[in-house]
C-alpha cells in the first residue's frame, strides 16, 4: 500500500562530474527496480546536471534544503521555484545537521514545508532525538513536538504527499544503527501522532528510517511494518553500495 522510498542524501559531497558519473552508474545497477521510489539529493550546484542525467530513468532528484521566500534580497538562499526549475521532485527539510549547524528550528521547518508544498515538491521532514534526549526519556516528546510543529497548519490534502524521516541523531554518521525494534517503536509512535492529527491519512504516509543504513542492515529494518524506506547518508555515496540498499529484501 505504501511504496517504499530509498533516498540518498549526499550532504556536502560530490562535484558536478562526480554526480553525473554516479547517476550513470546507478541507473545501470537499478534499471530493473520498479517497486521502490529511488531519490538522490545532491548538493545544490550538482542538482541540474544530476537531474539531466536521471531523465527517463526511475531516479528522482531532491534538494537538501530550501528557503521559504520566492525571491528577493536573501543572499545565499535558494527558493522553492529554483529547486523545481532544475528538476527536483523532493526536498529534505529539517535535517539534524541543518538544525545543529544552521539554526533550523520547528518554526523555520514549517515555513519551508509550506513553501515546498506550494510549489508541488514532496518534503521529506526529518525528525530525531539526540542521545541525551533518548537517555533522559524525552524521545517521544521531542518527536511529537517536531512532527506537530513542523506540520502545523497544513491541510489533510497537503499532508498526503509528505514523507517523514526518523533519524535518531546518535545514529547519524556514527555507524550505530537503531535496532529494528528501536526504530519501529518510534515509527509506530509517529504514525500514531499523524493519526491523531490527520486521521486515516496516517496510513498512507511513508516514514523512512535514517542513521547508518547500509546494505547489511536494510533488510532487517524493512521487515518492520511501519518502516517504509530509508534516508541514507554515507552509504549513498557509492553507487554499488546504494544499489545494494535499493535492492533490499524483506
Ligand atoms: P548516515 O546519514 O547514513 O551517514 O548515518 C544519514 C542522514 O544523515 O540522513
Amino acid at each position: 500500500m505504501r511504496k517504499p522510498v530509498i533516498a540518498g542524501n549526499w550532504k556536502m559531497n560530490k562535484t558536478v562530474s562526480e554526480a553525473v558519473g554516479f547517476i550513470f552508474d546507478l541507473k545501470n545497477l537499478i534499471s530493473d527496480v520498479t517497486d521502490v521510489e529511488i531519490v538522490i539529493a545532491p548538493p545544490f550546484l550538482a542538482i541540474y546536471s544530476a537531474a539531466q542525467a536521471a531523465k527517463d530513468t526511475n531516479i528522482y532528484v531532491s534538494a537538501q534544503d530550501l528557503f521559504w521566500e520566492e525571491k528577493g534580497a536573501y543572499t545565499g538562499a535558494i527558493s522553492p521555484g529554483m529547486v523545481v526549475d532544475v528538476g527536483c521532485k523532493y526536498v529534505i527539510v529539517g535535517h539534524s545537521e541543518r538544525r545543529q549547524y544552521f539554526a533550523e528550528n520547528n518554526e523555520t521547518v514549517n515555513k519551508k514545508i509550506k513553501a515546498a508544498l506550494k510549489h508541488g515538491l514532496v518534503p521529506i521532514l526529518c525528525v530525531g532525538e539526540s542521545i541525551n534526549q533518548r537517555e533522559s526519556g524525552e524521545t517521544f516528546n521531542i518527536i511529537e513536538t517536531q512532527v506537530t510543529e513542523g506540520l502545523s497548519c497544513l491541510s489533510s490534502s497537503e499532508i498526503e504527499s509528505i514523507v517523514i524521516a526518523y533519524e535518531p541523531v546518535w545514529a547519524i554518521g556514527t555507524g550505530k544503527t537503531a535496532t529494528g525494534e528501536q526504530a519501529e517503536e518510534v515509527h509506530d509512535f509517529i504514525r500514531g501522532v499523524l493519526r491523531k492529527l490527520y486521521g486515516d491519512i496516517a496510513d498512507h504516509t511513508r516514514i523512512l528510517y535514517g542513521g547508518s543504513v547500509k546494505p547489511e542492515n536494510i533488510d532487517e529494518l524493512m521487515t518492520k511494518p511501519n518502516i517504509d524506506g530509508a534516508l541514507v547518508g554515507g552509504a549513498s555515496l557509492k553507487a554499488e553500495e546504494f544499489a545494494g540498499i535499493v535492492k533490499f529484501r524483506c
